[in-house]
Parts: C-alpha cells; sequence; structure tokens
C-alpha cells in the first residue's frame, strides 16, 4: 500500500500530536477508509502509542476500518424517509448492486451504507452519492441514479 498520502498528511498538520483526530479524517478522505497500515504510520510519525490512534479510529463511527467503495451510496432510515419508502429503496439499490447495507461491491466501486435522519425530512426518501442529496427517490429512480455513477 502506498502510504506516501499519509506523510503529506501528517506533514500538513506538523507532526502535532493533538491533531490526531483531524489526520485520522484525512486520512479517511484520501483513502475511502482508515488502513491499518496508515494508522501504524501515524503511530510511528507522531511517536504516539498505536492504542492511542487506534482507540480514536474505533471510537468515532463516521470512521470505516474497512475498504469502502469510490462511490458512497446513503440511505437515509430516519422515520420520516422510513414512512416513505426507503427500505424499498434500500432494497432496490442492494438488488442493483448484488450487495447488502453495509458492503462493497466486488469492483470496488460502490458502498451501501445506512444512516437515519439527516435533517433532511422533507426530501425523503432521500439516498446520498459521496454526500450529494437525491431526494424524493422512487425505486424505478434507482438505476439511473447508479448509472450516473457507474
Ligand atoms: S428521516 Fe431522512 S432526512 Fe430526516
Amino acid at each position: 500500500m502506498d502510504l506516501a498520502k499519509v506523510d503529506q498528511i501528517v506533514e500538513k498538520y506538523g507532526f502535532d500530536k493533538n491533531a490526531v483526530l483531524a489526520i485520522l479524517q484525512d486520512i479517511q478522505v484520501a483513502y475511502n477508509y482508515l488502513p491499518r497500515e496508515a494508522i501504524n504510520k501515524v503511530s510511528e510519525l507522531l511517536s504516539l502509542p498505536l492504542g492511542q490512534i487506534s482507540s480514536q479510529a474505533t471510537f468515532f463511527s463516521s470512521f470505516s476500518l474497512t475498504p469502502r467503495g469510490e462511490h458512497i451510496v446513503t440511505v437515509c432510515m430516519g422515520t420520516a424517509c422510513h414512512v416513505r419508502g426507503a427500505p424499498r429503496v434500500l432494497s432496490e439499490l442492494e438488488r442493483e448492486l448484488k450487495i447488502d447495507d453495509g458492503e462493497t461491491t466486488a469492483d470496488g466501486k460502490f458502498t451501501i451504507e445506512t444512516v437515519n435522519c439527516v435533517g433532511a425530512c422533507a426530501l425523503g426518501p432521500l439516498v446520498m452519492v459521496n454526500g450529494n442529496y437525491h431526494g424524493n427517490i422512487d425505486t424505478a429512480e434507482v438505476s439511473t441514479l447508479l448509472s450516473a455513477y457507474r
């Protein structure tokens, strides 16, 4: 694994031991998840115990320790989206991509995730792809939505 980006990110923060969280966030953006090798490298570069870095990585649910796809498809399963058909939209996404919630396609293109309310209930059912909102999604629109990212 090429860890050059890890060196650059840690250097960007001036090897600041207090910037671990920001460093981990930047690494997740760069690799789309937190590779174990990257966590080891941060520990080495900052001369901090590996356990200290790992505990931050596992404490925050926004960090993913498993590889994620190039495109993150997030389905809101909050109450408003749920009653407006989010479960059907999720099923259609799972059928189209041939994976379940939390999984990544074999070609590494897509990962499906679910979240609770993101505060845009009027747009329900809401699907986000790489953070871009797609509101009032109908099951018939799922294929078209995905094709824009294939
Ligand atoms: S329930 Fe989905 S945005 Fe609020």
